[in-house]
């Protein structure tokens, strides 16, 4: 039996830039940085490429790809755009903001890249690194989050290998991204906003660009709305224990704020400060570090809901639900 090929890691500079593009332009599979996590990309017209994401990520065939682009322009040849999604691509664009919207069937979008669905998801990134490569690119890129499925989103290039080693072709090293949650998955394909999946971009942004979004909460229920909404996902091997006022010693503990809790056999605090944007930058390291330390549990301190406290109490519900 031959070894599994190694993926290589290369330096996000202008040649591995080059490089990477040349790899993703013949149907390879490279994974690379974003201001939200590390994708994994492959030509969304290749639907053997596609195809071979799925393999490595081990993804349910039934779960779209977000297709990424270097500029509006391009998203306007494959999804039909309208005054609202103008108006929130010229407000988010490029930055962590994904919508979902009617797709353009002449597009020669490969119909595995989207589950064969007639809406496509669609965003630009805004990490010079992703912008660089798309526009070398200069057409649509799918992208998922660069982990195996189930499994919490990576924010680094040593996450995505730890994931992904010699499934994929690259992946492209640009060091920790910025933001360190997913984009916001908005739904624009019907009469009513709605957001699938919380993310980096805030519901009250949103609602400054196109007033109220649809306010229900959602849910994997009924016809799957958005896959990446099924209950259990980004989630651990320890289970979690949501909510927590006091811990044990065979217990990680999961904190944030100044006052952190006592008595747990390990600690990570996602903020000292109680700042979000840090307790999202830190989440997925802190909840890969805590995952390896063999607790028993991980127990989370409660953190705000407001704002970017929506995508974290989201991803952390997700985390603990078995
Ligand atoms: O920040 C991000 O969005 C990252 C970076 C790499 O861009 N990508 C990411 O992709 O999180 P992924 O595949 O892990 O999550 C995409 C989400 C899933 O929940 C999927 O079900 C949803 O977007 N989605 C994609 N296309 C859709 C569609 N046509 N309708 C509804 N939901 C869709
Ligand atoms: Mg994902």
């Amino acid at each position: 039996m031959t070894s599994a090929p190694k993926t290589r890691r290369l330096d996000a500079d202008a040649a591995g830039i080059a490089e990477a593009a040349a790899i993703l332009g013949k149907g390879g599979l490279v994974a690379f940085p974003t201001e939200t996590v590390y994708g994994l990309g492959a030509l969304a017209t290749d639907a053997d490429a596609i195809a071979r994401v799925f393999r490595a990520k081990g993804r349910p065939a039934h779960n779209p790809l977000i297709l990424h682009v270097a500029t509006t322009a391009l998203a306007h040849r494959f999804a039909v755009f309208d005054d609202r999604a103008d108006r929130l691509a010229a407000a988010f664009w490029p930055g962590p903001l994904t919508l979902v919207l009617p797709l353009n069937p002449e597009a020669g979008i490969a119909r595995a890249a989207i589950a064969g669905l007639d809406t496509v998801a669609v965003r630009v990134p805004r990490h010079p690194t992703a912008l660089r490569l798309l526009e070398t690119i200069g057409g649509p890129v799918a992208a998922p989050s660069a982990n195996r499925s189930g499994q919490v989103s990576p924010t680094t290039a040593d996450h995505v290998l730890a994931d992904l080693d010699g499934r994929i072709d690259v992946v492209l090293d640009g060091g920790p991204v910025e933001v360190g949650i997913e984009s916001t998955v908005l739904d624009l394909s019907g009469a009513e906003a709605r957001i699938l999946r919380p993310g980096s971009t805030t519901r009250a942004a949103i609602e400054r660009i196109i007033g109220r979004l649809h306010a229900g909460e959602t849910t994997a229920d009924g016809p799957l709305r958005s896959p990446g909404l099924l209950a259990r996902h980004y989630a651990p091997k320890t289970p979690l224990r949501l909510d927590a006022t006091s811990v044990d010693r065979d217990e990680a503990l999961l904190a944030f704020g100044p006052d952190p809790l006592e008595g747990a056999g390990c600690t990570l605090n996602l903020s000292a400060t109680g700042n979000l944007d840090e307790a999202a930058h830190n989440l997925y390291a802190m909840l890969r570090s805590l995952d390896a330390a063999g607790a028993r549990r991980i127990a989370v301190m409660t953190l705000p809901e407001a704002g970017l406290g929506e995508a974290l109490a989201d991803r952390l519900k997700r985390a603990a639900s078995t």
